[in-house]
């Protein structure tokens, strides 16, 4: 039912006949509104009408230009983390902000553009308008998608082909910007490093030959007095930025003197005395673990609940996780702190394609170091 019920509405025939801009102002007219003014904003092709189309265009070509910047710097920016006090640190410092800034100012620019196309190049339109109650009947719908499309042939979008092409270019890289962080990692090359490919390398890798110490988050070095049998610290790389190495977090635990350990295979010799070094990261999904119950020697991790038997290897006993947690080698240095013999020998976290294809990992710890 119509909002005027004093207009008379066409038959189908008469309204199947009618242009656009005719059954626009019906629409408006059943509708109980009354259009004061109506119609493009500028002569068509005129200069101040060229000069909004440029206007509109600016700031879609502007959201593409941020788009494109967000894709390039999620491939190509250089993420890795960068200890404090490194030279490359500011740009580590410098990749979640930029992603930010420039997928906000993609699309705050196309909104900004379609705000302006509506306010420069749509139709001029003064109304007063009546409001009705109840469903709308086929002659409003028809009329309503008529208005519609009349407001878009006077915005003259169709002959725009600068508006088109950048609005089309705006609308394409925002886009591309909500597929790149789905797609974007499976440009990069994760083995472009080789066996050094950040994957397989942590921060217990000897630096320049020389093995790594153990140290509490403070960066103080560990000594196996430091800890009482049936103790469990976190422990981290000794190098500069090692506490912020997230995949380095090793819980080193004391077993009580008369606890019996089952040796994994092949592992034989990574722990020095009761003491064993395990991945804090969960091989699930990769929360930290480190809830030690001394009693049943389980690890707990609080995300999903998997529980680790440090007695048998840190191997999954209860959960989701379908890993042993990885083991450390360790030995204490000449001074008597508590070293990493050598890097993981499997990789620490949750399981991915290439898990297990590192070739060096089939050595022993003891024979590669
Ligand atoms: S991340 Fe540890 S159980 Fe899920």
């Amino acid at each position: 039912m119509s909002g005027d019920s004093n207009v008379e509405v066409p038959s189908d025939e008469v309204l199947a006949s009618m242009g656009r801009e005719e059954l626009a102002r019906l629409g408006a007219k059943l509708d109980g509104v009354e259009l004061v003014e109506y119609g493009e904003r500028y002569e068509p092709g005129s200069p101040a009408d060229k000069h909004a189309e440029r206007a509109v265009s600016r700031w879609f070509v502007l959201s593409a230009l941020f788009g494109l910047a967000m894709i390039g710097i999620f491939i190509w920016w250089p993420a890795g983390y960068q200890p404090p006090g490194s030279d490359k640190q500011l740009m580590y410092a410098l990749y979640t902000p930029l992603l930010g800034v420039t997928l906000g100012g993609a699309i705050a620019c196309l909104g900004v553009g379609v705000i302006a196309l509506a306010k420069k190049l749509a139709p001029h339109e003064v109304a007063v308008q009546q409001r009705h109650i109840g469903m709308s009947a086929e002659v409003d719908r028809r009329t309503l998608g008529a208005e519609v499309f009349d407001v878009v042939d006077k915005t003259n979008i169709k002959r725009r082909g600068m508006l088109k092409g950048t609005l089309g270019l705006a609308g394409g890289v925002i886009g591309l910007v909500a597929i790149v962080p789905v797609l974007g990692g499976f440009i990069k090359n994760p083995w472009a490093k080789g066996a050094k490919s950040d994957l397989w390398v942590t921060g217990w890798a000897p630096v320049a030959g020389k093995k790594v110490r153990m140290a509490q988050i403070d960066g103080t070095p560990v000594r196996p007095e430091d800890m009482a049998a049936g103790a469990i610290m976190t422990v981290f790389p000794g190098v500069p930025g090692g506490a912020k190495m997230s995949d380095s977090a090793v819980m080193l635990i004391r077993l009580r003197s008369d606890e019996k350990v089952k040796i994994r295979d092949g592992q034989q010799g990574w722990e020095f005395g009761d003491y064993y070094a395990y991945s804090k990261i969960c091989t699930h999904v990769g929360c930290p673990t480190s809830l030690f119950e001394a009693q049943t020697g389980r690890i707990l991790c609080p995300c999903h609940q998997s529980q680790f038997d440090v007695n048998d290897g840190c191997k999954p006993v209860f959960g989701p996780a379908t890993r042993p947690l990885p083991q450390l080698p360790i030995a204490l240095d000449e001074e008597g702190y508590f070293i990493a013999v050598s890097d993981f020998h499997e990789a620490v976290g949750p399981g991915f394609w290439e898990n297990g294809k590192h070739p060096a990992w089939k050595a022993s710890p003891k024979e590669s170091s």
